[in-house]
């Protein structure tokens, strides 16, 4: 398991930048890796939880190439992957990593999907249990990455300024959108792969759809927490989610000035509820119980 130790310091000062930066350059290395090298017939690979959960041949290659940058970069420290990176670090960081955020997206070439990158600290095989410090997210198609660690900001560059800085291109600083009521709220989602949990999200939305503006499926849980941190949509709310969907996006949409919420409290598998700070309580409600 990719276990913390918890009594481990955390990261600070040069040494949590020095992180950030190179959890940049690894996002960055990966979506540029995924969008570069498609194959033109890509096809699925092997699938996982149910027929419709789909593994291509790319989510294991971008997983294996951010494997090995981490442990020749990082060797002391753990990893946890969504295809399977199960490594057990001593230092009391672990990198949590999604190859391909938004697979169905990227097998159907779609140009909605991302890499995920973060280093949390506590036991991120648990549930509640950890907190990222860093985190990026690389949008391949935009070629921009989102990134931010503790207490810095969040912050969106383009993909072409990480290796040089040009002035030309300083980065954006990302800010959540300011909406404080439900009925003018834009609010992103997304759904599991298990028919029986489809069914009970589609239930939900009867009720959420009549007291929101409107609903997004965008297709790729990193890609919607990064829209709630640039306040491109107003608040997204799922259940299902593992760590490696969500650790990254999470700091970002704090360090964008919002909040991130479970059904009580940590996000995770059970709610993940990511907003401003005046409505993510009423979109929490929304998602839990029978009405705001
Ligand atoms: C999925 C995407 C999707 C979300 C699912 C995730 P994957 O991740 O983030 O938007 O609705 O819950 O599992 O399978 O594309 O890595
Ligand atoms: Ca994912």
């Amino acid at each position: 398991m990719g276990a913390a130790t918890p009594d481990l310091p955390v990261p600070t000062g040069d040494e949590l930048a020095a992180l950030e930066v190179l959890c940049i350059e690894l996002a960055t290395t990966a979506g540029r890796f995924i969008r570069d090298e498609r194959p033109d017939r890509l096809g699925v690979a092997d699938t996982k939880s149910t027929d419709t959960d789909v593994v291509t041949v790319m989510d294991r290659r971008s997983e294996e190439l951010l494997h090995r940058l981490i442990l020749e970069a990082r060797p002391d420290d753990g990893i946890l992957g969504e295809e399977g990176a199960d490594v057990t670090g001593s230092s009391g960081l672990t990198w949590v990593i999604d190859p391909i955020d938004g697979t169905v997206n990227y097998l159907y070439d779609i140009p909605a999907y991302a890499v995920s990158v973060a280093v949390v600290v506590g036991d991120a095989s648990g549930e509640g249990t950890w907190t990222p410090v860093v985190g990026a997210i690389s949008d391949p198609s935009l070629r921009l990455v989102h990134h931010a660690r503790r207490g810095a900001g969040a912050w969106t560059r383009p993909e072409a300024t990480i290796e040089s800085a040009p002035e030309s291109a300083p980065p954006r600083r990302l800010t959540v959108s300011q909406e404080d009521r439900l009925g003018r709220s834009l609010v992103a989602t997304g759904f599991g792969y298990a028919a029986e949990v489809r069914a009970r999200q589609a239930e939900i939305l009867t009720r959420v759809l009549p007291q929101v503006r409107d609903i997004r499926r965008i297709g790729s849980a990193a890609l919607d927490l990064v829209r709630v941190a640039e306040g491109s949509v107003d608040a997204y709310a799922e259940s299902g989610l593992n760590a490696w969907d969500l650790a990254a996006g999470w700091l970002i949409v704090e360090e964008a000035g919002g909040v991130v919420v479970g059904r009580e409290d940590a996000p995770g598998k059970d709610l993940t509820v990511a907003a401003g700070p005046a409505l993510v309580e009423p979109v929490r409600r929304l998602f839990v119980s029978e009405a705001p």
